[in-house]
């Protein structure tokens, strides 16, 4: 399989008054093209840094990234991004949200609408279309900003702990409709975030950070069968991935 993201002795350090920060690295990473692999790691270990230089949005102290064999110079247009909060713009309706990337790119809609129609059916918003950000729940929003970051069909999507404000129901759910999106795109996805429950359940590779600055300390393979239903999740071989994940993490004081 070949290879779409190559961290290779990467790193990054502020400069900052008294002391430079080391946020984190040296740090290697490969991530397999149509893999999901999760980012888990105590907060300010570098997570998001790494993840915004992965898609060229900042610079690197040192080493090299690659997106699909190419070396990151600059910003990458054909990747998708879903942050954790402030995702949408008020003055436009759903189906406007997710086709603000075509917009932008002065794509016509009428290209991308079929599609943004298709991905907001598939998360259950299709009769939401016409409304504003601020008629939907946070979980819908949310869906809203997946459903944004595929619009145009990118091969590589990041996500920033895109479920990190949401309510414990409401994340379950979105879970389970980011596997069955990832599952019917057959997307590259990085995913970072807090949660190692959610890592777990949703990754083929989960990679732990340690605390700053923030190194690979282990990089679990999850053979877990999918989708990753309540069975799945109630399985003893899940509880015992998740536990290693833990104790790792009580090694450096952390949980
Ligand atoms: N623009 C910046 N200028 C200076 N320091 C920064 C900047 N961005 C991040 N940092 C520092 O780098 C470290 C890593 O930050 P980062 O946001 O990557 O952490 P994180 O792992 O994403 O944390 P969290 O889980 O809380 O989101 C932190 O100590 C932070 O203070
Ligand atoms: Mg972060």
């Amino acid at each position: 399989m070949s290879v779409a993201v190559e961290v290779r002795g990467a790193a990054k350090t502020f400069p900052a008054s008294p002391a430079p920060v080391h946020a984190f690295g040296p740090l290697d990473l490969d991530v397999a093209a149509g893999s999901f692999v999760a980012i888990v790691g105590p907060s300010g270990c570098g997570k998001s840094t790494l993840l915004l230089m992965i898609a060229g949005l900042l610079d690197g102290s040192a080493g090299e990234i690659r997106v699909g064999g190419r070396p990151v110079r600059g910003p990458l247009t054909e990747i998708g991004i879903v942050f954790q909060s402030h995702v949408l713009v008020d003055w436009r309706d759903v189906l406007g949200n997710v086709l603000l990337q075509a917009d932008l790119r002065g794509i016509p809609r009428a290209a991308l609408e079929p599609r943004a129609r298709e991905l907001l059916r598939s998360v259950g918003l299709d009769g939401f279309a016409t409304r504003r950000p601020y008629e939907l729940s946070g979980g819908m929003q949310q869906r809203t900003a997946f459903c944004r970051a595929l619009v145009h069909d990118p091969p590589l999507v990041l996500m920033d702990e895109p479920l990190g404000a949401l309510d414990a129901m409401t994340r379950e759910q979105l879970r389970s409709d980011l596997e069955r999106l990832w599952m019917r795109t057959g997307k590259t996805v990085i995913l970072v975030t807090h949660g190692i429950e959610e890592a777990v359940q949703l990754a083929d590779r989960v990679v732990v950070i340690s605390p700053r600055p923030g190194r690979i300390v282990r990089e679990i393979e999850v053979p877990l069968p999918r989708p990753r239903t309540l069975e799945v999740c109630e399985q003893a071989e899940f509880h015992a991935l998740v536990g290693e994940i833990r104790r790792l993490f009580a090694s450096y004081g952390v949980v």
